[in-house]
This record gives C-alpha cells, structure tokens and sequence, in this order.
C-alpha cells in the first residue's frame, strides 16, 4: 500500500478511527448495558477495560498496520514470514470473517436507525403512545420488506463512500460528520441534563452500585469496550495501515479512546436523565432507544404548536445514522482493501465494494428475515441473528484480539515494535515497559478469562 494512499493529517486519521470507533456501540448499547450493570461501577471497570485493555490492543493493530503496510492476512504473513509462521495468517483471516459478520449484524441494525430516522423526520411516530410505540417497533423488525429497503438504503450510501476512496470519501466525510455529531449530541445533552426530574438519571448512569456489577457485568465491561474501541477484527490494521509515518501512535490512540469514551458518557447523558424526567422505564435493554426513546420524544411534544419532542427525535436518530455510518465505513473498507490487496490484477475499489455490498446485502437481509419470517429456524435455540450475534459478541472479537496480542508480544521482534512507537527513533517511548507487559501478560489473561467464560455458559 502506497504512503500516497493513507489519510493525509493526523486530524483526518483521527476523525476517521474516531469514527470507526464512535458508533452503535456508544449510543444504542452502552447507555443500556451501563443501567443494567450498576451504573457508576459499570464505568468504572469500563474505563479500566479501555485504557488498559482496549488502548493495548489499538495500538497493537497500529504497529501491525502502519509498519507493514497491509491488510491483516498479509500483515501478519509480512511480520512473520518464515514457513512455520505461516499459520499466523488465519488469525489475519479469522478477524476478516469477523468483520464481515460484523458488518451484516450492523446493517440490521443500522437499517431500523435509517428507518427510525425517515419516520421521525416526517413526524410518523408523534402522536403514539407507549403500547403503541412498541407495537409499531415489532411489526416494523419482523416485518419483511421494509428493514431490507433500510438496509439497502444505508448500505448504498456507505458504499459510496468507500467508492471516493481513502482521503476523498473516508477521511473527507469523517472530518465533516465527527463534529456534526458531537454538536447534535450537545444539543440533546443540554436539553436532557435540564429537563425536571434529570437528576435522577444522573444518578442511575453514574452512582456506583456494586450490588448490580455481577461476573457477568465485568465480561460484558471487557466485550463493550473491545467492540467500542473497534479492536479485534483488524479494522485498525487497515486504518493504521492508512496513518502517516511520522504520526505519534500512542497519542493517535489515546485521543481516539478518550473521543470514544466521552462520545458514550455523553449518550448516556443524553438518554437517561429525559427517560426519568419523563417516568419511562430505563432498563429497556437493546429496546431503549427505539421504544423508550420515542415515548420519552413525544412526551416532550406540547398539545399544540411546534413539536419540540419529533425534532429533537429526528435529531437523535440523525446522530445514531451518522454514528453508524462512520463505524461501517471502516467495516466494509477492510474488506475492500483486502480485496485489492488479494487481487491487485483484475480487482478495482469500485468492482469490489459493488462484489461485497452484494454479499453483504444478502446476509444482512437473511439475518433480518430471521428476527420474523424465518424465527422458526433456530440453532442452538437461537435465531440466526441471535447465533451470529453471540457468536461476534463473545467468541470471535476476544479471540482475533488474543492472537494479536500474543502475535506482536511474543512473536514480532521488540525492535520493530519500538521502532514504530518511536518512528524510527525520534519519539521517547518510556511507556515501552507497560505496553509489552500489557499485551504479553495483561491482555492474554483477561481474554483468556471471557473466551473460557463464554464458552462455559454457552
Ligand atoms: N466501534 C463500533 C461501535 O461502537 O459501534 C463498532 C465497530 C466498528 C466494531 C468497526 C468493529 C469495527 F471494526
């Protein structure tokens, strides 16, 4: 991959992975596993998971990335090019199926997000009431057209991104739709934290309440802040890939984890002081925010004159879209840059984000007609949206991280590592010391620990 073809400032590279980072995760699941866990003490091991954890983990997949030049399969393959290493590349594959499984499972979602959006902004859901609201939630997910429009939709609009190209669609839409986000997202935040009643759902996301963090609140702290962090499926091998050789990796990472961290504190405070100023339950689970919300939306609404509520609704899920849109951006783009790179011949970026959106159309309308038409098709007792989501939520990103960490903590040379830390000598990398101990000793234990738990309780 040419130096040419990378982002071109460290602020589009950091727009971009914040983007990538910055997504569904901060703002339709992180607000509701936090409630659900004990709040404050969820956040606390949380933040724990991400700077110790999660940032080890990133900066693993920029060393990859950057000093090699390549997409996972052949990054791994490049740093460790000797026939007995040749199995390494399979963990290169391995996270290439993961974002691919990935990316169907976000399409789903993202095309209700689309669609929650469409009907907001032409007032569709005002008016209805909390049965009604919820009514409408189900015959819309398991119905079977109108979700795969929505993904089709969302999916035509990502692709044409990736189709621009590196710098003039990836880091172009980052630097333009990241502060729209955190502007929008302000303007929700104000107008929660000073409803009546707000400081109720102050207290809910932020007073720790170590009765509710169970075992299995720890697990899921460690899973959210890989999937927060887009760790663990090698979309960071690809954007480091992309970063320029004299950008500094550790504060590209630490900026990108401390973007992605306040983006999900503020969602949290975006959601959950209006659902108590407006008596809505807040433990709605993945419902939160499209049937909580739009009750908690229309509750806002005055009997007469402007409907303050369905505006600042459309706002929400104007940011939820952008939200999305960005993380799977850098989905599909690993997927097209390895494209490229297995067939440089015959392979364009066009042919192969039309070739993939295909595939990925297909899957994504399978796994939605799962969730209605075909629930009666079960694997284990699951759905196939249900399968494929435990199976990404708990098995596939821990174990794509666990091959990294032990892939560049005891199998690459320490001279490359700090050679990249240091670009080339020039940086101090006093951190050196942690870093090695945290992805030789650290991370291996802790993502040893969620594999083995997962696979325990099925
Ligand atoms: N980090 C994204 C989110 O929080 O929604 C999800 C994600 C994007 C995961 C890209 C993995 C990835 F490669």
């Amino acid at each position: 991959m040419s130096e040419t073809k990378g982002f071109t400032s460290s602020f589009g590279a950091i727009a971009a992975a914040v983007g990538s980072a910055v997504g569904l995760g901060n703002i339709w699941r992180f607000p509701y596993i936090c409630g659900q866990y004990g709040g404050g003490a969820f956040l606390l091991v949380y933040l724990c998971f991400v700077f110790f954890i999660g940032m080890a983990l990133m900066i693993t997949e920029f060393v990859m990335g950057r000093h090699t030049r390549r997409t996972p399969i052949f990054a791994y393959e490049t740093l460790a090019p000797s026939p007995k290493q040749r199995w390494w590349r399979y963990a290169g594959l391995l996270g290439l199926i993961t974002s691919f499984l990935i990316l169907a499972l976000y399409l789903v979602i993202s095309g209700w997000t689309t669609n929650y959006f469409a009907e907001s902004a032409v007032g569709r859901l005002a008016g209805l009431d909390s049965n009604a609201i919820t009514e409408h939630f189900n015959s819309f997910s398991n119905s079977a057209l109108r979700p795969i429009v929505f993904i089709a939709v969302f999916l035509a609009i990502t692709a044409a991104v990736i189709i621009g190209g590196v710098q003039k669609g990836i880091e172009r839409v980052s630097k333009i739709l990241m502060p729209v986000l955190v502007v929008l997202l302000m303007a929700l935040c104000v107008r929660s934290a000073t409803l009546p009643g707000a400081a109720k759902g102050f207290e809910y996301l932020f007073k720790p309440d170590f009765t509710q963090l169970t075992g299995q609140g720890v697990l899921a702290a460690l899973g959210q802040a890989l999937f927060s962090l887009s760790v663990g499926m090698g979309v960071m091998i690809v954007y480091g890939s992309y970063l320029p050789k004299d950008d500094n990796l550790l504060k590209t990472s630490i900026w990108i984890t401390v973007c992605d961290t306040l983006i999900a504190i503020l969602a949290g405070i975006a959601i959950f002081p209006a659902v108590f100023a407006c008596g809505q339950d807040p433990a709605g689970g993945p419902g939160l925010v499209f049937m909580t919300l739009p009750a908690v939306f229309n509750s806002m609404n005055p009997a007469e004159g402007l409907p303050i509520g369905t505006i600042f609704e459309t706002i929400f899920f104007l940011l939820l879209v952008i939200a999305a849109l960005t993380s799977a951006i850098s989905l599909l783009e690993a997927l097209v840059a390895w494209g490229n790179e297995y067939n440089t011949k015959r392979s364009s970026r066009t042919r192969n984000t039309i070739i993939l959106c295909g595939l990925m159309l297909v899957l994504s309308a399978v796994l939605s007609l799962s969730n209605g038409v075909w629930n009666g098709f079960t694997i284990g007792g699951k759905t196939l949206f249900g399968f494929v989501d435990q199976l990404n939520s708990i098995y596939l990103p821990p174990l794509c991280s666990l091959c990294a960490v032990i892939f560049l903590g005891w199998v690459v040379k320490k001279e490359i590592i700090k050679d990249e830390l240091s670009n080339g000598g020039t940086l101090k990398t006093g951190y050196l010391g942690v870093f090695m101990f945290l992805i030789r000793f650290v991370a291996p234990a802790a993502l040893l620990i969620v594999l083995i738990t997962g696979i325990l309780n099925g």
